[in-house]
């Protein structure tokens, strides 16, 4: 299990896993753009465990999940020190809305190739981006089983690190493997996006895979 989870972002998506991982009793430190003052309100929603940093602090954290619309990406990666090992998770989509029509233009690669690419040092595994917010939101396993986490990544122990964070918060990791075959997969219009393959959306395994 890791340390604090940093999660860079505070809307939908990054409440969602904040929540998750919370109720699988690890610690998760928050940010938005507005400062952690603007915070207080999702804070004492999360309850204890969940403390919001300066994006600087919670970007330190040795799993940092990046939950923050794609515009803001490359930028703030930019701002960024050296990840020297680190693991950054991206959870962001080329799209200003899930699953919307419309993307934004990336050169025919996926968000985590650029981010690779924008993150010196930083090992990426992508997760988390195939189902709408209003899912993530729910919890990850019900008395049918466990909901499928998709993740991808070109460093084996990332993936194993973040497949062990997906399983500890109750869903059930799938391991696609590179970045590249991976990600692809698991873009808006991808498909293992869900509503491209309707069934993802209920579909359940009694097992870790
Ligand atoms: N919504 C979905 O169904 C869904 C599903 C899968 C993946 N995604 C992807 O996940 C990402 C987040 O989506 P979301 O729906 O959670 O978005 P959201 O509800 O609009 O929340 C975005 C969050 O990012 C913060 N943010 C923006 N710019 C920032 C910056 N430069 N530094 C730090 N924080 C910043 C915002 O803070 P402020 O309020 O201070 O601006 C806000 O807390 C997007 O890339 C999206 O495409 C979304």
């Amino acid at each position: 299990m890791a340390a604090t989870i940093g999660i860079v972002g505070s809307g939908a998506v990054g409440r969602a896993l904040a929540a998750h991982i919370v109720a699988s009793g690890q610690d998760v430190v928050l940010c938005n753009s507005r400062g952690p003052a603007t915070l207080e309100p999702v804070v004492e929603e999360l309850g204890p465990q969940v403390s919001a940093l300066e994006i600087s602090a919670v970007a330190a954290a040795d799993l940092v999940v990046f939950a923050i619309p794609w515009p803001a990406v490359v930028p703030l990666l930019e701002e960024l020190p050296p990840w020297h090992g680190r693991i950054l998770v991206d959870a962001t989509a080329p799209a200003s809305h899930f699953r919307q029509p419309g993307r934004y233009e990336l050169g025919g690669l996926t968000t985590s190739e650029v981010v690779q690419a924008s993150a010196a040092g930083a090992r990426v595994v992508k997760t988390f981006c195939t189902l709408p917010a209003s899912v993530l939101a729910l919890p990850p396993a019900n008395e049918a089983g466990r909901r499928v986490m998709f993740l991808s990544g070109d460093d084996e122990d990332a993936r194993a690190a973040v497949g062990a964070l997906i399983d500890d918060i109750g869903y059930a990791a799938v391991d696609l493997g590179s970045l590249s075959t991976g990600s692809a997969l698991q873009q808006p219009d991808g498909p293992l996006a869900a509503g491209t393959y309707d069934s993802l959306l209920t579909v359940s395994v009694n097992r870790t895979v």
